[in-house]
């Protein structure tokens, strides 16, 4: 969640560090902290509460010397408020510290170690800083394992030690590093974002080993008892700077909006063969498809919202159960599934940590695994026993847009090859299946250029403390991502309905103008949902209709009617997708607030 970088070398630290911190301010965003080593070895700390800005502004004023090495930190808080004492880096004797993760066993460690008068935050980073400084007697590699060794938890530390100037070490457990050795020095990060202006070339920091970086080397240990060297896989990324910049747009979030339809495409059409998909390149082989008897499906947040989609769309044709878990609960739920299973695993960064508990769990239980995950050489990524890269490039905005319509796209040709490959679909069917799939980027892209209309829309929504998104089948799938863009962005509360189960209990909440969110593009429930509509805007809502382009409805149902091109009704979530994308964001805009970090959440949940 932490965003880490660390930097040794014959360039200037702090400007890298800052520079890195600001790229990396996504992973969390509530105070940040730089650490630089001083040319006469001393270690010049600078801390503060907020955005990345704020600490640029302080270090603007208070740190001017010229440093070659340091490490900096942004934090999203679990232990200890938000402070400039519990932002990191952590001093403890000659050790500076900064932590992804969580350490598990701070209550104990602080008790073994006597640390109650040394911790000066309420941070289990600071117990792991006062920690490694009691066992280091002048070799940091000894230190960090026995350190290592007591930790329970998950973490990626960077650490300078202040009798070895210029050097950094790191360690990871679980929580994700990616390092690399340039020409102009060696740097480390918790993600790719932060290294891609100084080179292409990275490795992803292998756990339970020791990374040193100097100024033009890095070096990777085992953790045993000589540190035998190890050398790691060396990756290059596959997307360049752009990317990772707004190239224009206001905000990530719009520019990836935007994006949607070349995401589309770069993950679609390398896996077509003959008008077929085809994941030989990904080396998933058929029988992984074949041999199941059950699928289960497991990711968080928007991951499993595009899961709840695939289910609707595989189930009826596969004919066997396809089972939709939220990662966190999975693990205690007893799952019912065996060798006989397969489980896909859905993450846009592949490295969520309940997502990977889950995989891991599915491993024990014997099943095979299919990851649909975004980021390369991610931990889910390869732990997997098969990944399915989707290739949004980098996503940067805290709410997921483009990553949510690729993982539908990855899912919709695995619905589609298992049921060529079961004998659900004839060719000619999974041929035509490709073709509708193919045809929802143009009608994405009219979405897109119709966006000053949906913009209207925003001027309702945020009169409301709250709004409902009710959809049927499908769309009520397409609700649940509606939903939580809205209230995660914009701070309505808004809640996903089944339009049939509204009469149990929720429509006691519709009154005057509540926005009320209706998608119908179902055809087989269409006449049902349209019912559902009238019974709300009876109540007094203030109606927004998502439907097709051709559909036929009464003028008086919908205060707002947002019509999509036609497609057929197993993929009208492609065309939804942007239009519940495009009303989060204006509404998120039309109250000033902070599009791409709102507030309390991070792009990438590393903790439990
Ligand atoms: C966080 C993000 C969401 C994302 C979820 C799962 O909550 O804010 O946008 O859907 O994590 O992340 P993953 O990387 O596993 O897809």
């Amino acid at each position: 969640m932490c965003g880490i970088i660390g930097y040794t070398g014959p360039l200037e630290a702090r400007q890298i560090l800052l520079d890195g911190l600001a790229g990396l301010e996504y992973r969390g965003y509530d105070s940040a902290g730089i650490a630089l080593c001083l040319e006469n070895s001393h270690i010049a700390l600078a801390k503060k509460a907020g955005k990345v800005k704020n600490l640029k502004e302080y270090c603007d004023h208070h740190i001017t010397a010229s440093t070659h090495s340091g490490i900096g930190h942004t934090r999203w808080a679990t232990h200890g408020g938000v402070s400039d004492i519990n932002a990191h880096p952590h001093r403890a004797g000659k050790v500076t510290l900064i932590h992804n993760g969580i350490i598990e066993n701070y209550h104990a460690l602080t008790e073994q170690f006597h640390l109650q008068n040394l911790l000066v935050s309420q941070t289990d980073s600071e117990v792991a800083a006062q920690t490694l400084n009691q066992l280091y007697t002048g070799d940091p590699l000894a230190a960090i394992r026995d350190l290592v060794k007591l930790l329970e938890g998950s973490y990626s530390f960077c650490i300078m030690f202040d009798d070895q100037p210029g050097s950094i070490y790191a360690v990871r457990n679980v929580s994700p590093l990616v390092a690399a050795a340039t020409h102009s020095g060696s740097l480390i990060a918790s993600d790719l974002t932060a290294l891609i202006p100084y080179t292409r070339e990275y490795f992803v920091v292998p756990e339970q080993h020791i990374v040193k970086l100097t100024p033009y080397k890095v070096h990777v240990y085992h953790m045993d008892d000589t540190f035998s060297k190890y050398y790691p896989e060396i990756m290059t990324v596959n997307w360049n700077m752009d990317a990772a910049m707004k190239n224009g747009f206001p905000h990530f979030m719009l520019k990836e909006i935007h994006e949607q339809p070349e995401a589309m495409r770069n993950t679609i059409l390398p896996r077509v063969n003959k008008g077929l998909p085809d994941f030989s390149d990904d080396h998933i082989p058929d029988s992984i498809f074949k041999q199941c008897d059950q699928v289960q499906i497991i990711a968080c947040g928007t991951a499993m919202h595009a899961g709840m989609v695939a289910r609707a769309i595989m189930q009826p044709v596969l004919r066997i159960p396809i089972m939709v878990s939220i990662a966190s609960e999975f693990r205690y739920e007893e799952p019912l599934i065996d060798d006989k299973s397969l489980v896909i695993i859905i993450s846009q960064s592949g490295e969520t940590i309940d997502t990977l508990a889950a995989l891991r769990l599915a491993h024990q239980c014997g099943s095979t695994t299919l990851a649909v995950v975004n980021v390369k050489g991610s931990t889910i990524a390869r732990e997997s026993d098969y990944v399915l890269y989707t290739h949004a490039g980098p996503e940067i905005a805290v709410a997921s847009t483009k990553a949510y319509s690729v993982q539908l796209a990855a899912l919709y040709m695995i619905s589609c090859r298992m049921a060529l490959v079961r004998g659900k679909y004839t060719p000619q069917e999974a041929y035509g299946f490709l073709a509708q799939l193919l045809d929802v980027i143009p009608a994405m892209e009219t979405l897109i250029s119709r966006k000053e209309q949906i913009k209207k829309t925003a001027d309702h929504i945020i009169k409301s403390p709250d709004a409902f998104f009710i959809g049927r089948g499908l769309d009520y799938a397409f609700s649940l991502e509606g939903a939580l863009k809205l209230k995660e962005i914009s701070y309505i509360h808004s809640e996903a309905y089944a339009a049939g189960e509204l009469k149990h209990g929720t429509i006691a909440l519709i009154s005057e103008q509540v926005p009320v969110i209706a998608i119908a593009t179902q055809e087989h429930v269409y006449a049902k949902t349209i019912s559902n509509i009238r019974e709300v805007k009876a109540r007094g809502a203030f109606v927004i209709l998502l439907l097709k382009e051709n559909a036929v409805v009464d003028e008086d149902l919908a205060d707002i009617q947002l019509r999509i091109p036609e497609v057929s009704d197993h993929f009208t979530v492609f065309p939804i997708a942007v239009v519940l994308q495009l009303i989060a964001y204006y509404a998120s805009l039309a109250k000033n607030l902070d599009v791409d970090q709102p507030r309390n959440l991070a792009k990438s949940v590393t903790v439990e």
